[in-house]
C-alpha cells in the first residue's frame, strides 16, 4: 500500500481552492486535482505492506498535539511542474507535530522524510507556465485530527483515501 500521513481540510478551504484552482484552470494548462484531493501532507512513507498497518498504527497513535489551524498563504511552483498553495509560516503547531510524527517514524524504523518540511497543497501537475497569478483570497481551516492517507488508482484515476484518524488532545501547556 502506498501510505502517507497528513491533514485533511475543512470544506470552506476547500471550497476557496477549488475557486482559486477554476480562475488558474482558465488560462493555465496542466493536470489539475478535484477538491476531493486536497489535502497537506505531514509525511510521505511510500509502499508498506498491509500487514505491518497495525504496528504502523500503534506508531500514529502515539503522536500528541493539540488542536491548531493553518492558512493558505500564496501560490508557487516546483521546479517538476507541481502548482501548489503554500501555507503561512510561522505555524509553530504544525511544524511540531510534523516533527513529532517524524520522531515517533524514525523512533520506530519506519521511512520518514528527510528533507525540511515544506508545507503545500499541491493543486495541480505537469504545469508549465502561469499565464496569470490571481490572488490567494483568506482561507484557513482548523485541524482536529491528522490522517492517514492510502494513495491508489481507482479505474485509473489517483485516489488519497483517509483510511485512519487520530485527534488532537488537550494539552496542558
Ligand atoms: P506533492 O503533492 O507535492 O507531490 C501523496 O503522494 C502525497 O505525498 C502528495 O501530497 C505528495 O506531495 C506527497 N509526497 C511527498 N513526497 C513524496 C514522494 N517521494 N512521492 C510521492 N508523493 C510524495
Amino acid at each position: 500500500m502506498r501510505l502517507f500521513v497528513g491533514l485533511e481540510l475543512d470544506e470552506p478551504m476547500r471550497a476557496a481552492l477549488a475557486r482559486l484552482s477554476a480562475q488558474l484552470q482558465a488560462d493555465t494548462p496542466g493536470s489539475f486535482h478535484g477538491p476531493e484531493m486536497y489535502h497537506l501532507t505531514l509525511a510521505f512513507l511510500g509502499e508498506i505492506a498491509p500487514e505491518r498497518l497495525p504496528a504502523l498504527k500503534q506508531t500514529l497513535s502515539r503522536v500528541r498535539f493539540a488542536p491548531f489551524s493553518f492558512a493558505g498563504e500564496g501560490l508557487g511552483r516546483f521546479e517538476k511542474g507541481v502548482l501548489y498553495c503554500s501555507v503561512r509560516t510561522p505555524n509553530a503547531p504544525l511544524f511540531r507535530l510534523q516533527a513529532d510524527l517524524c520522531a515517533r517514524l524514525r523512533g520506530d524504523g519506519w521511512p520518514w522524510p528527510h528533507q525540511p518540511y515544506v508545507p503545500h497543497i499541491t493543486l495541480a501537475r505537469k504545469v508549465k507556465e502561469i499565464a496569470r497569478w490571481p490572488a490567494v483570497p483568506e482561507m484557513h481551516t482548523q485541524v482536529g485530527a491528522f490522517a492517514l492517507f492510502e494513495s491508489a488508482r481507482r479505474d485509473g484515476k489517483l485516489c488519497y483515501t483517509p483510511i485512519a484518524r487520530w485527534a488532537a488532545q488537550e494539552m496542558e501547556r
